[in-house]
């Protein structure tokens, strides 16, 4: 286990778990392989961030723009996510994990969006929520939002001049859940990919060279710690 002495963790970290296709290739392995060593890889991070009292892990674990891939690879990680959500049902109490799912599920299969909304209304007010980005992609969350609002206005319940920020946020896949303070992305691409574009405006990105599959505890102590030495200043002096 890693050492995270005094290093008090941000309440809210983000992840995109990028790297599981490489770590696949080289081991001359199928890339689904390389899912399922990432599926692995999550179940450790997420165990170790409710060790280390962190209240919100969101995870970028399949975008909008991953259905670009072969049917086979998609068919693969869709079968790893019902395996992990038919599992995380099963041992609720024990991993003591509260579920919330960014993006727009309604193009998943039937039957993986019945595991999604159990699996979020039968965990409440666990020790870690974790937020699964699944078809997730920014600029989908805020045209989502966009028209949810303008739903309202044209119904009459709203009027655009009361549209804020605050209001705005209301409207995301996110609501009411604080902004990640520190967003991680490993496999040593340094770009946000449509990740959390609203939320991160001020965020702390740290990118690492490790590919998702062999990121360990010690990894997380290192971003922590890394966010730890930033100055962060909200366009302030
Ligand atoms: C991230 O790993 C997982 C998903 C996008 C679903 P990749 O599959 O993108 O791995 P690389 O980037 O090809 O190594
Ligand atoms: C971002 O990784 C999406 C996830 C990790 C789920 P990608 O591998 O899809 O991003 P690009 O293609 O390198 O930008
Ligand atoms: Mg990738």
């Amino acid at each position: 286990m890693a050492n995270s002495e005094a290093l008090v963790p941000p309440q809210h970290i983000a992840i995109i778990m990028d790297g599981n296709g490489r770590w696949a290739k080289q081991r001359g392995l199928p890339r689904t392989a390389g899912h399922a060593a990432g599926a692995e890889s999550f179940r450790r991070i997420a165990n170790y961030c409710r060790t280390l009292g962190v209240k919100y892990l969101t995870v970028y674990a399949f975008s909008t723009e991953n259905w670009k891939r072969s049917q086979d690879e998609i068919a693969g990680i869709m079968r790893l996510l019902r395996r992990y959500l038919e599992e995380a049902l099963r041992d609720m109490e024990k991993n003591r994990v509260c579920f919330r799912f960014f993006g727009d599920l309604t193009r998943l299969s039937p039957q993986l969006q019945k595991l999604c909304l159990d699996a979020q209304s039968r965990s409440q007010d666990y020790d870690v929520q974790v937020n699964f980005c699944l078809n997730y992609g920014g600029r989908d969350e805020i045209v989502h939002a966009a028209r949810a609002f303008a739903t309202e206005v044209a119904q009459g319940k709203r009027k655009p001049e009361e549209l804020t920020e605050g209001l705005f946020e209301n409207f995301l896949y996110s609501a009411g859940v604080p902004d990640p303070e520190l967003v991680i992305r490993p496999s040593g691409e340094k770009r946000t990919s449509n990740f959390l574009l609203w939320q991160s405006a001020y965020s702390e990105y740290v990118f690492m060279n490790v590919l998702w599959p062999d990121f360990t505890p010690e990894h997380l102590d290192e971003a922590i710690a890394e966010y730890h030495r930033r100055n962060r200043r909200f366009g302030g002096t």
